[in-house]
């Protein structure tokens, strides 16, 4: 059998051709970069015009259950900022969105329940403690909102198991929504209501230890209480 007779190339022609080579691969190499450019820029976009969404969403909810106020934006801000202190914040980047749709379930609340002056009725605290569940049913079917659902069914659980809806207790809860519980419990306490005065900072911060073990969960309390003074947003309503 005969070896077939490729053409052989000179050390010019050698040389040619590796020049030719590297220019396309810096060519390859610069549209490459350029596109991943383009895609980062692409997933900013998205992910401002996905934040501004739940956003809309989460006022909607929030303007149907009259206390709440900015309470929303500063749990947003609160959670994101001590999900960062205990350096999980990489580790579910929905989460932001979890806190601001926490109670997105109200809306199948019935507003008389909601807005009921004087104390709910059993009956009408079984239709209340639906809300968690609604509310991951609405949220976790969108797949970028995965962790977001369990922050949403999961921020009325408590450290000791006593919260609904399934009584979960300790590591059993999510992370993300034990930390939710934190910011949550110290926005309502350090923001007016109309039954009584915002409580004073230190007070809050006080509480929060004293429930830590039993409704939140002492570490992620531990992270918090550092940080709570500087991360005050002055209430706005
Ligand atoms: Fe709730």
């Amino acid at each position: 059998m005969t070896e077939p007779a490729y053409p052989r190339l000179g050390p010019d022609e050698l040389e040619d051709q590796a020049r030719r080579f590297a220019q396309d691969a810096v060519a390859a190499y610069k549209r490459e970069k350029a596109r991943a450019r383009e895609l980062e820029e692409a997933l900013d976009t998205l992910q401002t015009a996905y934040l501004e969404t739940i956003r809309s969403l989460a006022f909607v909810v929030e303007a149907k259950d009259a206390y709440t106020g900015q309470h929303l934006e500063r749990c947003r801000v609160y959670g994101v900022a001590l999900m960062r202190a205990l350096g999980i914040h990489d580790d579910y980047p929905d989460a932001q969105y979890g806190f601001l749709l926490h109670d997105s379930g109200k809306v199948g609340v019935p507003e008389r329940i909601l807005g009921k002056p004087g104390p709910l009725t059993a009956a009408e605290w079984r239709v209340m403690r639906t809300h968690p569940l609604i509310g991951y049913q609405m949220v976790a079917s969108i797949p970028f909102l995965k962790n977001a659902g369990e922050i949403v069914r999961s921020h009325h659980e408590m450290f000791d198991g006593s919260g609904y809806p399934a009584g979960l207790k300790r590591e059993e809860i999510p992370l993300p929504a034990r930390v939710f519980s934190v910011v949550d419990a110290f926005d309502a306490m350090t923001t007016d209501r109309p039954y009584r005065a915002a409580l004073p900072l230190e007070h809050a911060a006080a509480e929060l230890t004293k429930m830590a073990g039993t409704q939140f969960d002492p570490d992620v309390v531990a992270a918090f209480v550092p940080l709570c003074e500087q991360l005050r947003i002055e209430p706005t309503g």
